[in-house]
């Protein structure tokens, strides 16, 4: 495999879940297959578990993981072209892929939205300029409209309990004080849509995702019909996607609690907002799959990393 941009990378789900799982039985049995590889990881933003899973999958396969906090640490990127680099950035992302190019064998990348332009941020320029100028392949570590790491997770945590043949599988939009991407909820949902679950979404009146992600999946306004049958719900906020970024007035209230989800199984990718986003009670019960989620980080970056170590 060249990169991993996007759940569209993957060309089938259940064998790469089926994977997956076997990697997570015997997660030492590829330690030769990196070694004398360096895997870059460069973050324009915060993390705990991408950062923290990806150097573990790295490390179980016998790579360097070497990391950049990119904002912070390295002089201004300018993306770009034909720029007259007069302003605050100082290295332009043709040298810069093309040096770190250098030193990794694979470079992942963390790089959130503005928020604020939606053209600009469909266009992926910061990811898509690093799989332009680099000489290496590239892994998304979460983009500006998906977190591709993270839906195969997501993918993989609902393969692992298996309610009933075909579950019922809700992406329930919830509360939050920030406008937050709707990076998460584009590839959780695009996984689905690749699973054999009954896939519905429930957000309130201007919140839904972009046609082109949801395609024909069922949108409810009601969250307690979305939640009738369910066998998992999965809670996320989003921004707005119409009003681009915005946080819009909802009428009802839409954090998850006990008496929603009754015995349906809760799934968020963390970090999560108690009490805002989801109640105590929800997380706190054996109902709740987030660790576990969280631990299926690093299996989901090994199978990218080991599909990417064998084909360099
Ligand atoms: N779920 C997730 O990507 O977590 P971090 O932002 O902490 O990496």
């Amino acid at each position: 495999m060249k990169k991993y941009t996007s759940i569209n990378d993957i060309e089938n789900i259940n064998s790469w879940i089926k994977e997956a799982r076997e990697i997570k039985a015997n997660p030492l049995a590829n330690i030769a297959l990196g070694k004398n590889k360096t895997l870059g990881l460069l973050f324009f933003n915060s993390s705990l578990r991408t950062r923290l899973s990806t150097q573990k999958a790295a490390l179980n396969l016998g790579m360097d993981p070497i990391v950049m906090n990119v904002s912070g640490d390295a002089w201004g990127i300018e993306f770009g072209d034909g720029t007259i680099m007069n302003g605050n950035t100082a290295e332009h992302i043709k040298e810069a892929a093309a040096v770190v190019s250098q030193y990794c064998n694979v470079i992942a990348v963390r790089a959130f939205p503005t928020l604020t332009d939606k053209e600009k941020d469909e266009t992926e320029q910061v990811l898509n300029s690093f799989v332009k100028y680099a000489s290496v392949p590239v892994v998304s570590m979460e983009s500006a409209t998906g977190h591709p790491l993270q839906g195969l997770t997501d993918a993989l945590t609902i393969a692992e309990n298996p309610l009933k043949k075909k579950p019922k599988v809700v992406l329930s939009w919830a509360p939050h004080i920030k406008a937050l991407p709707h990076a998460v909820a584009n590839s959780f949902t695009q996984a689905m849509q690749k699973m054999d679950v009954e896939f519905v979404i429930a957000n309130p009146k201007g919140y839904d995702l972009s046609k082109e992600i949801t395609k024909d999946t069922p949108i409810y306004n009601n969250q307690k019909e979305a939640f009738k049958d369910a066998d998992f719900i999965y809670a996320k906020n989003w921004s707005s996607y119409e009003s681009y970024g915005q946080i819009l007035e909802v009428d009802d209230n839409w954090t998850i609690t006990k008496n929603k989800i009754v015995d349906a199984k809760f799934m968020h990718c963390l970090p999560v907002r108690r009490n805002v986003v989801v109640e105590d009670a929800v997380l706190d019960s054996e109902n709740s799959l987030v660790i576990e989620q969280a631990n299926n980080r690093t299996y989901a970056a090994q199978l990218v990393l080991k599909k990417i170590l064998e084909k360099l």
